[in-house]
């Protein structure tokens, strides 16, 4: 049987910053301008080569919505990566981020890697929380950050790529890489790997920067 190597992965956030929109460019490679709500959670995934292996990276597109926190965060304990994401035009959307990151170590795996993104910076008029301010946040709470637009695609696949080379960087220094683990999974699924199929990560995919805008 033909390996194929799996990582899951979940995109948190407050509603309306860009969450499907990401997750519709890095695997479907085009943007919609529609705010089309996200009812609990959709899925979607896309196979990647990072150092000659192949990876389908599983993403979990989560709903801002503060009805739906709950059942997002189901969905944070098999996750090995999260890109939590906020708006650069709604300072709220920044102010939030504490709570997200609260659910996040309160839910996932304390051995999660989450990277902060700041989206929708083509709009550079209406910009309001300086990439400074997002950068010292990162760094204070141990995050990576990339800026995004999901409108013109920039950096949305590094932002994917560089959460999971940050996951292979972490099994590699737990000694955790075996070829027959599934990192992350389906909620419930207790990180069985219900196809039999195997990880090995490898290598720096990730094109390195802080981001586009
Ligand atoms: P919920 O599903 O409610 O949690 O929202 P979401 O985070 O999934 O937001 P969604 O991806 O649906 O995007 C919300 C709105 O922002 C839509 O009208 C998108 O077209 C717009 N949008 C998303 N990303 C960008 C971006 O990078 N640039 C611009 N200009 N607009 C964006
Ligand atoms: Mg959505």
């Amino acid at each position: 049987m033909s390996q194929i190597n799996k990582i899951s992965m979940v995109v948190i956030g407050d509603t309306g910053v860009g969450k499907s929109c990401l997750l519709l460019q890095f695997v479907d490679r085009r943007f919609s301008a529609v705010h089309d709500l996200t009812i609990g959670v959709d899925f979607g995934s896309r196979i990647v080569d990072i150092d000659g292996e192949r990876v389908k990276l599983q993403i979990w597109d989560t709903a801002g919505q503060e009805s739906f926190r709950s059942i997002a965060r189901s969905y944070y304990r098999d996750a090995a990566g999260a890109l939590l994401v906020y708006d650069v035009t709604r300072r709220e959307t920044f102010d939030h981020l504490e709570r997200w990151l609260n659910d996040a170590r309160q839910f996932a795996s304390q051995h999660i890697a989450i990277t902060l993104v700041g989206n929708k910076c083509d709009l550079t008029k209406r910009r309001i929380v300086k990439r400074e301010d997002a950068e010292n946040f990162a760094e204070e709470n141990g995050l990576e950050y990339i800026e995004t637009s999901a409108k013109s695609a920039s950096g949305v696949d590094d932002a994917f790529l560089r959460t999971t080379n940050n996951i292979w960087n972490r099994l590699l220094q737990g000694g955790l890489v075996r070829k027959t683990t599934t990192i992350g999974g389906s909620p419930g699924s207790g990180n069985n790997d219900s196809d039999g199929n195997g990880i090995k990560l490898g290598g720096n995919n990730g094109k390195g920067g802080k981001g586009c805008c």
